[in-house]
């Protein structure tokens, strides 16, 4: 090996992620009900040419074929989301054997290949039924996240699996609730946003207790993705701004989820907005989890602005960005985001459960090689960064790529690929990209070299 070889630890686990809204297709099969991201995209001009889930990637009918693809790739861990209108088609009440059969043909195919799947209960589709009864503006919304927990760990929790409960709580919440940008596509006053991210907390408490309910081998956890401020110059201001951000947006949840408490520092901050908390749900919020999983993509630089819950949001002009519009390649944010992880909170196993990058891919050549060299390099730069920070207390047990394949992303539709697999959008062909194959050598030789 070269001499800049980086080895990782010996049981890493290498993976790439997915989730069923994104990659699933099959909307109405087998007794699903419809979910907030099915109607939101009906909504004209909120995605990108009218796209929708439908067919994604046709990877319902084509799960099998999705498992020699991994299994080619020499992955060892498949994340995975399961979609709860699949399995209770309205939010609560009568189960759909159909769609649990789904999972549970998947999930032991990937056993039986050798391939651990973590699994994420909750990556966005809310079955509409229960956004017509307020979503999660509303606190029954946390006990029907319960009963679907149980509906599934009833059938898979006899299988040694990793769980999360939520995929990015901070997205379901600004995203959907705040800014309008995601399903349902509400704009919530501050108050009533609290009081959203207040209920996913607490569903994420009653998942928990459903999942070693029903399972003695199941390791819990939830996936964040953090906000990653920066100075936006080296100054002190900027650098307190960053802060005040961080602890605004990131200790806001790690604190009850971790500490069963939230900030005193920000909850003053919030004044009038904070969100109204029963006795009880702080204790239940911070149950014991066996792993964290963290996601992330980007930096947001930031200098003082309205209040320190509300920075100037600064985007420089001369900066590298992916495909998405604004997303700033920075990879140092990798091992800065674990050591900070490390540092700040409770130790728990980490797991980055998402990382990667769109860019404008070329057509497959005669060949059918796709060469997106981009893309291996931001992969191979934030894996690096991620290695710089294991000698310092950080305890990251593994990787998984945003994404396996191409697919539905989310309001840019199909337009933006963040695939290491090319998906052809006709035949549903699917080709590892250069980023695939590059990735696939690392899995083989435990590391790679850089650059
Ligand atoms: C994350 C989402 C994932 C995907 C990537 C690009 O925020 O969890 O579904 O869309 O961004």
């Amino acid at each position: 090996m070269s001499e800049n070889f980086l080895a990782f630890p010996k049981d890493f686990v290498w993976g790439a992620a997915t989730a069923a809204y994104q990659i699933e297709g099959h909307t109405r099969a087998d007794g699903r009900g419809e979910s907030i991201w099915d109607v939101f995209c009906r909504l004209p001009g909120v995605i990108e040419e009218g796209a929708s889930g439908e067919p994604a990637c046709d990877h319902y009918a084509r799960w099998r074929e999705d498992i020699q693809l991994i299994q080619d790739l020499g992955l060892q861990s498949y994340r995975l989301s399961i979609a709860w209108p699949r399995i209770l088609p309205q939010g609560r009440g009568s189960v759909n054997g159909k769609g649990l059969d789904f999972y549970e043909r998947l999930i032991d195919a990937l056993l039986k290949a050798g391939i651990a799947p973590n699994i994420t209960l909750y990556h966005w589709d809310l079955p509409q039924a229960l956004e017509d009864q307020g979503g999660w503006a509303s606190r029954d919304t946390a006990y029907a996240f319960r009963d679907y927990t149980d509906a599934v760990l009833k059938r898979l929790g006899d299988r040694p699996l990793h769980w999360a409960t939520f995929n990015e709580p901070w997205c379901v919440a600004n995203l959907g609730y705040g800014n309008g940008s995601h399903a349902p596509g509400r704009k919530e006053s501050p108050q009533v946003l609290n009081q959203v991210i207040h209920h996913i907390l607490l569903a994420h408490g009653l998942s928990v207790q459903s999942i070693r309910k029903h399972s003695k081998d199941a390791k819990a956890g939830i996936v964040i993705v953090p906000v990653i401020p920066q100075g936006a110059t080296d100054a002190p201001q900027d650098r307190q701004a960053a802060e005040d951000f961080w602890q605004a947006e990131n200790d806001w949840w790690m604190h009850p989820l971790l500490l069963g408490k939230y900030p005193e520092q920000v909850w003053k901050w919030k004044g009038p907005d904070v969100p109204q908390v029963e006795p009880g749900d702080l204790e239940l919020i911070a149950q014991k989890l066996d792993w964290l999983g963290l996601n992330f993509y980007f930096p947001t630089r930031v200098q003082p602005g309205a209040s320190p819950l509300k920075p100037a949001v600064i985007k420089p002009p001369q900066v590298p960005t992916t495909a998405m519009p604004g997303w700033e390649i920075d990879p140092k944010i990798a091992g800065h985001v674990l050591r900070e992880f490390s540092r700040r909170y409770p130790k728990l196993p980490l797991y980055v459960t998402e990382n990667g990058a769109a860019f404008q891919d070329p057509a497959p050549d005669a060949q059918g090689r796709i060469a997106d060299p981009q893309r291996l390099a931001f992969i191979r730069d934030h894996l690096a960064s991620a290695h710089g920070s294991l000698g310092d207390g950080v305890d990251l047990r593994g990787w998984y790529v945003w994404s396996l394949m191409d697919n539905f992303e989310w309001r840019f539709g199909y337009g933006k690929r963040f695939g290491i697999v090319h998906v052809d959008y006709q035949s549903f062909q699917r080709r590892p990209k250069d980023s695939g194959l590059w990735y696939r050598e690392a899995i083989k030789n435990g590391g790679f070299s850089q650059g």
